[in-house]
């Protein structure tokens, strides 16, 4: 029987005495009033328990790893047809860079980064009938959890300085690969970024992916094929130019977001959030995968 408690406890000792705690983003400018000091993580076995240490049920800005939730709403809607508007590639490229979208003429190397998460939310907001509300309420009911909302202020604030999304956006829309307005599209995808979960939320948002597309709330929502092919994405794309070195560290699929948090799952056992907001040089949560190095390490778990 594994100690998960104690382990996470440990953890949370060790970690949090780093005086090095990373870089708080601050290019979207609302997610710069974050007290760098937090640090949480939540541990969700597929039996059922639940562990969990600091700051697991403070809500943050998931960003990027709304992608995941995005990418599943789409395919659960659109199934396999989405996969000639982007490919599954890792693109080793951090999440916001272009060259390789105009070399490779529009088609994102995968829905992870920037461009690849634009197009999809190009075909929700096609599909929906309020893309907004719609999306929101899917994210909800995988969660159950009413309480989740968007942090419009954040969505707003990155309206004003998301000149790099709304260069891939037009980019792509010059490849004949967005179907939409940019702003529609781009208002879309600040929302979806801005949501505000905690690490316990994510947890069992993220339960679909490690229970073979069941949620916890007994709900299919995603076949065992679909599942398993997001988990493989999340593996391969999940942090950007440094997909490798989490898989060689860490060896999970998940996702990170730049507001400092990382879900990570082992399929048939558990999901794991850590959240810490300092992010290293590409981008990711710097103590939280230390954290998540650490668990899976001390726990001997791992997909390999
Ligand atoms: O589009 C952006 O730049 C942000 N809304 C999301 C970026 C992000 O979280 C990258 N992840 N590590």
């Amino acid at each position: 029987m594994i100690d998960y408690q104690s382990i996470l406890n440990s953890i949370y000792n060790k970690v949090i005495q780093d005086k090095d705690k990373g870089q708080i983003a601050t290019y979207i400018p609302e997610l710069a009033n974050v007290d760098k000091n937090s640090f949480g993580i939540h541990l969700q076995l597929i039996s059922g328990e639940t562990f969990s240490v600091g700051d697991s049920e403070k809500k943050f800005s998931i960003q990027s790893i709304s992608k995941v939730l995005s990418l599943a709403f789409a395919m659960s809607k659109v199934g396999t047809d989405i996969w000639n508007r982007l490919d599954v590639e890792p693109s080793g490229n951090p999440f916001n860079h272009m060259s390789l979208l105009e070399l490779e003429k529009g088609i994102p190397r995968n829905p992870f980064i920037n461009s690849g998460a634009i197009v999809i939310a190009d075909i929700l907001v096609s599909l929906l009938d309020n893309p907004k509300e719609d999306f929101l309420t899917y994210v909800r009911d995988l969660t159950g959890d009413a309480s989740i909302d968007y942090n419009y202020k954040v969505a707003n604030s990155e309206k004003q300085t998301g000149f790099t999304n709304y260069a891939a956006a037009n980019l792509l829309k010059s490849f004949d690969n967005l179907n939409n307005d940019v702003v529609d599209v781009l208002d879309f995808y600040f929302h979806q970024c801005s949501l505000e979960m905690s690490c316990e939320q994510l947890t069992k948002a993220f339960y679909v992916f490690a229970n073979k597309g069941n949620c916890l709330f007994e709900k299919t929502r995603l076949t065992k094929s679909q599942a398993k092919r997001i988990n493989a994405i999340m593996l391969t794309c999940g942090f950007y130019d440094e997909a490798g070195e989490f898989a060689f560290e860490v060896g999970l699929p998940g996702k990170s977001g730049v507001g400092g948090g990382i879900v990570a799952l082992l399929p048939n056992k558990f999901i794991i959030s850590v959240w810490s907001p300092g992010l290293n040089e590409r981008g990711n949560s710097k103590l939280g995968m230390q954290a998540l190095e650490l668990f899976t390490t001390q726990t001997n778990q791992s997909i390999f």
